[in-house]
């Protein structure tokens, strides 16, 4: 099994290059990962650069609504890239990478103030838990035990519920090694908060390389048998926030089932091929082609809001490594995003319910389809579908997890 370790390659001696060389070598590499990850039998993780040239530096950030301080955490690399997260949400708030002509942009839905996130209601850059995506009725039954939650979306749970993660100060503590700088976010959610039970400590680490990829390390421990779903909420336009829709980009998923859903979103439980339907980007095609097909399940979520069964899921078991998910390109910007995970499902969202209400940290309002979201997880209302991969967490087994946003560009001009 490839673990993370084996993948970042932290066993092995740093290197020290100075910054021209290391910006050039990671150019090349991006050309040359980009020229891999078209490939569609890609399924592993290819070699990449190191380097030791990245820095963490915080800020203040304002308050809760509560008055409590949030804190924002700048991690930066030898590559030009640079990721702000903030300990309210554990959220990223932003994601600077070059285009092809090397012009850098933040490719991360966020918003400038505190109050930007503490008004919003689409959990852009968040992670969302303790059960991310939907629970059917808000109800759960686990060890015999019946379980009622908030119906915060209809007629269901929602990411957590009311006051979910996205909404907590999580605690921080900064790592540094040889894979690049590192940032821990920890938050402690008590026996019956939000319905669920049991003390449960989420940890995320985030984890900048000199590769330009960001990588987000779960781990997730209980005193009591619960479920837990952690997933990041991030919204990406990798022309940058705010220059309008996503619905050029160009996605790739690794993924040739689905788990189709009814009217409120919550899915059948079939396990369905993406053959001859919508969700199929089994080859590169625009998210734009047909999103607003004449079909149900396209009319259900008005645009893309499922879950895909990444193609190592439920045949091969759910620990294998850390695998290609999808691979997106932007035409106009030549800038790619390669997502890769250990997790067995992964929701893809096109911005459907962003409705131009929320104004971004550029002063541009999020209109409907302004970014879109990759949420790696496990499949939604898991704990009601006994056929899908188990969500349930208990004392002796913590769950971990490792998803990896890792950009660069086409190389096109
Ligand atoms: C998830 C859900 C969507 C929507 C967004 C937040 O991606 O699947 O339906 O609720 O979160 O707006």
């Amino acid at each position: 099994m490839e673990t993370t370790a084996s993948v970042l390659g932290p066993s092995r001696p740093p290197v020290h290059v100075p910054g021209g060389i290391a910006r050039a070598a990671c150019l090349v590499l991006a050309l040359v990962l980009a020229g891999c990850a078209s490939r569609s039998d890609m399924s592993g993780v290819q070699p990449r650069a190191e380097g030791t040239g990245g820095a963490i530096r915080q800020q203040a950030f304002g308050t809760t609504p509560a008055g409590d301080p949030v804190t924002l955490y700048t991690l930066s690399n030898t590559g030009g890239m640079e990721v702000e997260v903030i300990t309210y949400g554990a959220a990223i708030k932003a994601i600077r990478v070059p285009d092809r002509e090397g012009r850098i942009a933040n490719v991360a839905l966020g918003f400038d103030d505190m109050a930007g996130y503490a008004g919003q209601t689409a959990y852009i850059g968040a992670v969302v838990g303790r059960y991310g995506n939907r629970i059917a009725q808000g109800r759960f039954t686990l060890d015999g035990q019946a379980y009622r939650l908030a119906q915060n979306n209809g007629p269901n749970a929602l990411h957590g519920g009311l006051m979910g993660f996205d909404k907590r100060v999580w605690a921080a503590s900064e790592t540094t090694g040889p894979e690049g700088p590192g940032l821990t976010l920890t938050y402690v959610s008590l026996d019956g908060e939000e319905g669920y039970p049991g003390n449960l400590t989420a940890e995320v680490t985030y984890r900048l390389t000199d590769d330009n990829a960001l990588t987000l390390e779960y781990r997730v421990t209980t005193d009591r048998p619960t479920v837990q779903n952690l997933t990041n909420h991030a919204y990406f336009n990798l022309k940058g926030e705010g220059s309008g829709d996503i619905l050029d980009h160009e996605l790739t998923l690794d993924a040739e089932r689905f788990t189709p859903i009814d009217a409120t979103l919550i899915p059948t439980g079939e396990i369905r091929s993406v053959a001859g339907t919508p969700l199929d980007f089994t080859e590169p095609r625009r998210i734009g082609d047909r999103i607003d097909a004449d079909d149900e399940q396209m009319r259900f979520a008005g645009g893309y809001d499922h879950n895909v069964v990444l193609d190592r899921g439920l045949a091969s078991g759910l620990t294998g490594g850390l695998r290609r998910a999808a691979f997106v390109r932007e035409p106009s910007s030549g800038r790619t995003l390669e997502v890769l995970t250990t997790q067995p499902g992964m929701q893809v969202y096109s911005g459907n319910f962003l409705d131009g209400t929320a104004v971004g940290a550029g002063g541009r309002a999020y209109g409907r389809r302004s970014g879109f979201c990759l949420e790696t997880q496990h499949y939604p209302d898991s704990p009601n579908q006994p056929s899908f991969p188990s969500t349930a967490l208990r004392p002796d087994a913590p769950f971990t997890s490792t998803t990896v946003f890792r950009f660069g560009t086409d190389g096109q001009g």
